[in-house]
């Protein structure tokens, strides 16, 4: 088979990386993909922004099978327009990555099925939204409907911080045309987590837990980024929890998009609070998470290639995926400045030495080759993954990695997999 992966990210890198490993698979190509993705396969310089342009590629190289990472991109329609021509990808097509792609959409869904989420308004004049503030209470979340690369999401902490996002949001355009219609919830307390799962409209396959590590921070303090690190399993989820996950989330889901005739075959990704009363969606997110899948794919002994195509063919019913019962830690490495300004362009070394050591892979995210070196090329630059017999051993082994890898203003947590 040929396959295509699309993106360029660590998440991509590691969805290359796993897809090699298929007896099945004899070539791939990553578009645009980075310096990492470079050594699994072959790079194709072609723009995320250019639908037409992949679906052009995929044609003239006869690709088997397209996996997409980005939601952008599956928010553009590619998965309507590859099907559409006769080719096979795998993700949501356009009206399912509304799930993501509009918050509004989401809490409609939500609302229309019982499944338990943050009270809500939806609002397009920053007038109205000013008006209904009072029936939230502080602190509340404002959010950009539409995709803001995850930071279109306030929590203000009181009216003039919520007053300041909505006129930002609404009336200056500070997201563009993401932000001209706003969401604003309740704000809910408790303990964040997410999970994933395989989607094919009529059943779904759980992947072992994950958990992220959003702010810049050690302690969890700072901004929120993409991602700083993550480790598999998550001790968060019980059981029990994961239990009522299932009743209350993924059963009345599954159910929804039946009735509402949403196309969704892809990887189900939900952010959740833990309340005291019980989960609740944050979002949904139509795509595998980043640096999430970091973590997940190593854990993955099944091929993966099937478990996509069982997705895309409607019959996850009938395979299983077997899970590495080890743990598995990933340290994000990024450039000084991150998530704001930061340079790019600096060399880095040492990526032999940690990517040879036992049980350890080196995603790539942010790097490319120049000349004969590979250089920085974005504010998340590497993945550093171990697995480990436990947690703490699979952690020791990452930052064991991470201190052989050196570039100028290379930044890092301490504390991945602690908290
Ligand atoms: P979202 O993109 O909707 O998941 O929001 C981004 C982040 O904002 C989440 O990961 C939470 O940390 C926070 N957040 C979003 N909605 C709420 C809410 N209703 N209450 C408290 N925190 C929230
Ligand atoms: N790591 C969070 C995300 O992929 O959205």
């Amino acid at each position: 088979m040929k396959v295509l992966v699309i993106g360029s990210g660590g998440r991509e890198h590691a969805l290359a990386w796993k897809i090699r490993q298929s007896p099945r698979v004899h070539q791939i190509f990553v578009a645009p993909g980075n310096a990492g993705t470079a050594s699994v396969g072959q790079n194709v310089p072609l723009k995320l922004g250019e639908i037409e342009g992949l679906l052009n590629f995929a044609k003239q190289e006869s690709i088997d099978l397209t996996v997409v990472g980005p939601d952008d991109v599956l928010a553009a329609g590619i998965v309507d327009l590859f099907e559409d021509a006769g080719l096979r990808i795998f993700g949501p097509r356009r009206d399912a990555a509304q799930l993501e792609s509009s918050k509004s959409f989401a809490k409609r869904f939500m609302l229309r099925h019982g499944i338990p989420t943050a009270r809500f308004g939806e609002y397009e004049s920053s007038a109205a939204a000013k008006a209904a503030l009072d029936q939230f209470g502080f602190p509340l979340a404002v959010k950009a409907d539409g995709l803001a690369l995850g930071k279109g999401v306030i929590i203000a902490q009181d009216r003039s911080e919520a007053e300041a996002a909505i006129v930002d949001m609404i009336d200056r355009g500070r997201f563009g045309n993401a932000g001209r219609k706003i969401v604003i919830e309740e704000f809910l307390s408790g303990i964040e987590c997410s999970i994933h799962a395989l989607v094919d409209g009529r059943s779904y396959l759980l992947f072992p837990t994950a958990q992220d590590h959003k702010p810049l921070y050690d302690g969890n303090q700072g901004p929120n980024t993409g991602g700083m690190g993550t480790f598999s399993p998550s001790q968060k989820l019980t059981p029990a929890l994961l239990q009522e996950i299932r009743e209350k989330i993924l059963d009345p889901f599954m159910l929804g998009i039946k009735n509402d005739r949403i196309p969704f075959r892809g990887l189900l990704f939900p952010g959740l609070m833990l309340t005291s009363e019980g989960p609740r969606v944050l979002e949904f997110n139509c795509r595998f998470g980043d640096p999430e899948t970091q973590v997940l794919l190593p854990r993955l002994q099944t091929d993966i290639v099937d478990l996509l195509e069982a997705t895309i063919d409607e019959r996850l019913d009938t395979v299983t995926a077997t899970w590495d019962s080890r743990a598995a830690v990933c340290i994000v490495m990024a450039s000084g400045g991150y998530p704001s300004h930061y340079e790019v362009g600096k060399r880095i070394v040492g990526l032999e030495q940690a990517g040879q050591m036992d049980g350890v892979t080196v995603f790539h995210a942010g790097t490319r080759q120049h000349e004969n070196r590979i250089i920085t090329s974005g504010g998340r630059v590497l993945g550093v993954t171990a697995v480990g017999e436990t947690l703490s051993a699979a952690k020791r082994r990452a930052y064991d990695a991470v201190e052989k890898i050196e570039f100028d203003g290379r930044y890092f947590r301490r504390d991945i997999g602690l908290i």
